[in-house]
């Protein structure tokens, strides 16, 4: 194997940086040629393709966002684009890829694994941790950390003003941040995708909350059927017109930053194990950690089935001792 090739698509995690520089690393440790292609699969179509070696990757293991860039590309869906972007690897001799991404990075590369000859290996890097087979994906131990820091700067408000807060954080189909969140800063009430939203069982909560502690905070998924923070205080001045109310949605903020140490040590680890894999002439594979454990699953499993927050016999304890803080 003498060229490889790595990209980053859909959301930036915190950490990617940290497995770009050791994928180019152990590949030049391999005496392997490392090449980055910009803006994910985008960049894959447009031969934005170059030699991303050690001094390119120098600074970047503490730095948040993706120095390659990334993109979510619509045109990848096709298969004519698809084709236009393996011709663009296969001109530049590129004999096996590495993608970093979520879980729409991973519909691609197992697209990717059927239709080209190259070896591809995926790394799970989202601040969702919704990709199933692995505990941890990618920046989000730093996402879960950024939202704890908020919300407890929030509560200082909440508690001063004697409020019901909703703060709304990121995860469309998941509530791992959320929940999490929740657990970690003994909030009252946690409203997540896994699980139904009942509007009416929500106030009675914050009416019970609001009594024993004159200020509340709902932590809320964006992807929960009861809406967003907005949305769910709409519906609440309807059943509780006189409490005041305010929420606050966290947004890219939770996406940014530093990576934490547990991120920039995963984020390591497993930029290496993908490299070692496919100079082991492994293809199909996403990298996946349990505790310190790395290991393998075959891509299509990560987006198969789902990554759960909770297990359902915990899910009752959890919110019933959240709501009794
Ligand atoms: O997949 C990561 C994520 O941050 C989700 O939690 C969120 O719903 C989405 O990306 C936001 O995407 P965009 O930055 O494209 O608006």
């Amino acid at each position: 194997m003498k060229k490889i090739a790595f990209l980053t698509s859909g959301g930036d995690s915190p950490g990617m940086n940290a497995c770009l520089r050791a994928i180019a690393k152990t590949a030049v440790y391999y005496g392997i040629e490392p090449y980055g292609i910009r803006d994910g699969y985008k960049g894959m179509i447009a031969g934005d393709i170059f030699v991303l070696g050690e001094e390119e990757v120098l600074h970047a293991l503490h730095l948040g966002g993706t120095i390659l860039g990334t993109a979510r590309s619509e045109e990848f869906k096709e298969a004519r684009f698809r084709q236009k972007a393996i011709g663009n690897l296969k001109e530049l001799g590129i004999e096996g890829l590495v993608v970093i991404g979520g879980d729409g990075t991973f519909t691609g590369a197992t697209i990717l694994a059927k239709e080209m000859q190259i070896p591809v290996i995926g790394i799970p890097g989202t601040i969702d941790n919704d990709i199933y087979g692995t505990d941890r994906t990618i920046g989000y131990d730093t996402a879960l950390n950024t939202v704890v820091e908020a919300i407890d700067k929030i509560r200082d408000t909440a508690q001063s003003h004697h409020r019901v807060f909703f703060i709304e954080v990121m995860g469309r189909n998941s509530g791992f941040i959320a929940l999490n969140a929740a657990i970690a800063s003994g909030i009252d009430l946690v409203l997540i995708p896994e699980q139904q939203t009942d509007i009416k069982e929500v106030s009675r909560q914050l009416v019970e909350s609001l009594a024993a502690r004159k200020s509340a905070i709902v932590i809320v998924a964006e992807g929960d059927d009861g809406g967003g923070a907005n949305e769910l205080i709409q519906k609440m001045k309807e059943i509780l017109p006189d409490v005041d109310m305010r929420s606050t949605v966290l947004g890219h903020l939770q996406r940014g930053g530093a990576p934490s140490a547990f991120d920039r040590i995963l984020a390591t680890k497993m930029g290496i194990y993908a490299v070692d894999l496919l100079v082991s002439g492994k293809t199909g594979l996403m990298v996946a950690s349990k505790g310190d454990i790395l290991y393998t699953i075959p891509i299509e499993e990560g987006i198969k089935y789902k990554n759960a927050p909770l297990s359902l016999d915990t899910s009752e304890l959890i919110k019933k001792i959240l709501s009794s803080n």
